[in-house]
């Protein structure tokens, strides 16, 4: 793994995602049990991309690599770069991609080291809603500057169900995720965002009763 001296942004807590890294893929397979599993869910997402062998692809806010692995499976000649501000969580990520075309970076999402153009495709899988509203700005006009014209930013995390069914998880987010996420998680939100850096719409879709979103949106040629 590359290793710079990353000063990570002031809302960071290393330690926190130190700590978490030892749980994080075993809560996040319970979490999503009840609704046929976890990598059922992500193998999908990772699916809709149209990855192609040669691809170079950024998986910005890898965590502990469960979608990078995916993505590294679907490649020939390409190569995917996971980039996590936490070095505890890539140590996960790292063992998860023995023998394929995998490899990690240390860096923040709104600071991203690659030239501009690098990159055919991007992933964020559960990154963005982490970061306080100007970071993530940051951070998608940092993809916007790394994919190359015509590049898919492919986006999955959460959703605000609506209506008084999803009463209890909107509750439940405004509690355990904070403000920002909150308002990141509003319908047309996201999709706004990634629209105010740049980017062309290709579809936006709800999974799960509401609970996740996953968007595509394109770099214009
Ligand atoms: C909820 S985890 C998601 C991990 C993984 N993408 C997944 O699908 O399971 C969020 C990750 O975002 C990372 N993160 C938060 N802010 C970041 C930033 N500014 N730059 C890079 N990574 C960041 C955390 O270290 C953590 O590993």
């Amino acid at each position: 793994m590359m290793q710079d001296n990353v000063t990570p942004p002031s809302y960071y807590k290393t330690d926190y995602w130190k700590r978490y890294s030892k749980v994080y893929d075993f809560l996040t397979r319970l979490l999503f049990t009840p609704f046929g599993g976890e990598e059922r869910f992500r193998r999908k997402f990772v699916d809709e991309a149209n990855i192609q062998p040669r691809d170079n692809i950024i998986d910005m806010c890898c965590g502990t690599g469960a979608t990078t692995r995916l993505v590294a499976g679907k490649l020939k000649d390409g190569q995917v770069t996971g980039v996590d501000l936490s070095p505890d969580m890539m140590a996960r990520a790292k063992e998860k991609v023995t023998g394929l075309p995998a490899v990690f970076q240390q860096a923040s999402g709104d600071n991203l080291p690659f030239p501009e153009g690098t990159f055919d495709k991007a992933f964020v899988s559960y990154g963005l809603h982490e970061m306080p509203t100007p970071i993530r700005h940051e951070a998608i006009k940092q993809i916007y500057k790394v994919l190359k014209p015509g590049g898919v930013f492919n986006v999955l995390d959460y959703n605000l169900p609506q209506g008084i069914g999803g009463l209890g998880i909107r509750v439940f987010i405004r509690v355990f995720e904070g403000l920002p996420a909150y308002q990141m998680m509003q319908p047309g939100v996201l999709s706004g965002e990634l629209k105010d850096g740049g980017f062309e719409i290709l579809n936006r879709r709800q999974r799960l009763l509401g609970m996740f979103q996953i968007i595509q949106v394109r770099k214009p040629l």
